[in-house]
């Protein structure tokens, strides 16, 4: 995804829905880029923070309250805009594109990697899906692609994430699986049940290929 929105080193980068700041981290120390997170959930926003002081990147890594459907950055003041696995939550996906759009200069690029649906899902599988993970209802690749052009961006490459991610998917479910375990075994929170359960469809769905990953990358024209 890095290499795909040209980050390189000094590239000013924001990565949107920013979570504990994994992605800006990688970002700031793997390739020397600036980058500011920007994430909606307080505990997460001060959760990367602290991670991000601990590892001394600091300086040219931030991570900062806010929404990705009206973001707090200067317009055409970005050379990259990364997301990762997180658009599939944001209620109104064309928004926070456009908001990518508009901070974006002239010929950078967007890159990100989301959740669609191959066909419509079951109403009981949606409702799972919101319920246990904030999914909110999702999109074909095609309707993807029109939805990114419709503010003014061009599409380089839709790649299909889908047989790379099944076993990914697979191995985190174990995880999660373990951990409850160990967790119950010592009679602590096992965490969300609904989550639980609504990840078990999940990579279900992903098997069954009725919902798949994809990485898209997409450039920012001038306006006529
Ligand atoms: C699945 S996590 C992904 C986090 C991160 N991108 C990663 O890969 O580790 C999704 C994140 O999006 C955040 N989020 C959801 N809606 C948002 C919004 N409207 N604006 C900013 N962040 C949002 C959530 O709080 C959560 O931390």
């Amino acid at each position: 995804m890095a290499r795909e929105a040209q980050v390189s080193n000094g590239s000013r980068v924001a990565d949107f829905c920013a979570g504990l700041g994994g992605t800006v981290r990688y970002l700031a120390h793997k390739y020397g880029a600036d980058v500011t997170g920007i994430e909606l959930t307080p505990a997460r926003v001060s959760g990367a923070q602290e991670l991000t002081r601990r590892v001394g990147l600091h300086g040219t890594a931030r991570i900062v309250e806010g929404n990705v459907m009206d973001v707090p950055l200067p317009d055409a003041s970005m050379d990259a805009v990364v997301s990762q696995e997180a658009f599939c939550h944001i209620p109104d996906v064309k928004r926070a594109v456009a908001e990518a759009f508009r901070i974006l200069r002239t010929d950078s690029r967007l890159a990100f990697t989301d959740w669609i649906a191959n066909q419509p899902l079951t109403a009981a599988d949606a409702q799972l899906m919101r319920e246990g993970m904030a999914i909110q209802p999702l999109r074909t690749i095609p309707e993807y692609r029109s939805l990114v052009e419709s503010v003014g961006l061009r599409v380089i490459s839709t790649t299909d994430l889908t047989e790379e991610w099944g076993p990914i998917l697979k191995e985190r479910l174990a995880m999660y699986q373990l951990l409850r375990e160990e967790a119950r075994q010592a009679g602590t929170p096992m965490g969300h049940d609904a989550f639980h359960k609504s990840y078990i469809r999940f990579v279900d769905l992903i098997h069954e290929r009725k919902m798949g990953g994809v990485r898209m990358v997409v450039t920012k024209l001038p306006r006529d």
